[in-house]
């Protein structure tokens, strides 16, 4: 099943002689359950695109269908949202809150949230443990590591149970084997059903996904399945 619908996206930046085409008539469709990565050189438009899916930008011209809603005309109220209700964000630098605890940077999502949570601590303390970093839950984001630090942007970017989880470059400041055991966090979450959309310039990454698309100049270049 269908999920995410992209049809003939443009996106454009600026305007005059400072215009830049970053996405030039890209269509995408992505089903529940898939692992997909998104490669392609630098600057060719891979972040755009995820953005896109995950509203935080908006096409300059085309349709998205999200669950077979057309969002095209959601405005930013609603956008921001369905961002919060659907997406987990795991970024490349993490975006920790460095003078947050553990804790209280996975709590963020949660304190945005119009689900009703019964509780809370208990949904952070399950991602605490199923992230192996439940020792860590009152240091400071100052004081962990690489790895430790992507590991509660994981437990942040799903502790709100999203369909879909959204990872831009989300090796890119790891080592091999740490990247090993982010990309093995990652499957085990697609295994449990989530959607996954990983952005990479690692061909090893890309090896864990059920298919790579390849960007460039801006439009989808190649697609390969396994
Ligand atoms: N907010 C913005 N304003 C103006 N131009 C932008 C903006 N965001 C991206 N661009 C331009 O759009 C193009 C695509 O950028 P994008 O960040 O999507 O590339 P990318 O494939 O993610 O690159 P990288 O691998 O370096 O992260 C680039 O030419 C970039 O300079
Ligand atoms: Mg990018």
């Amino acid at each position: 099943m269908n999920i995410i619908n992209l049809i003939d996206l443009h996106k454009t930046y600026g305007s005059g002689e400072s215009q830049v085409n970053a996405l030039n008539d890209v269509s995408l469709s992505v089903d529940k359950g898939e692992m997909l990565a998104i490669m392609g050189p630098s600057g060719s438009g891979k972040s755009t695109l995820l953005n896109i899916i995950g509203c935080i930008d908006k096409p300059t011209i085309g349709k998205y269908l999200l669950f077979d809603r057309s969002i095209d005309g959601y405005n930013d109220i609603e956008r921001a949202e369905l961002r919060n209700e659907v997406f987990g964000f795991v970024v490349q630098d993490f975006s920790l809150v460095e003078r947050y605890s553990v804790y209280k940077n996975i709590m963020i999502p949660l304190s945005y949230s119009k689900k009703i949570i019964k509780s809370k601590k208990d949904k952070i303390e399950k991602v605490l443990s199923q992230l192996g970093i439940m020792e860590k839950k009152n240091v400071m984001a100052f004081n962990l590591s690489m790895g430790q630090r992507q590991r509660v942007a994981i437990a942040r970017a799903i502790v709100n149970d999203p369909d879909i989880i959204l990872a831009d470059e989300p090796t890119g400041s790891l080592d091999s084997n740490m990247g090993k055991e982010v990309m093995g966090i990652l499957k085990e979450l697609n295994r449990e059903g989530k959607t996954i959309i990983i952005v990479t310039h690692d061909i090893n990454v890309a090896s864990y996904c059920h298919r790579t698309i390849q960007i460039k100049d801006g439009k989808v270049d190649l697609e390969l399945t396994v």
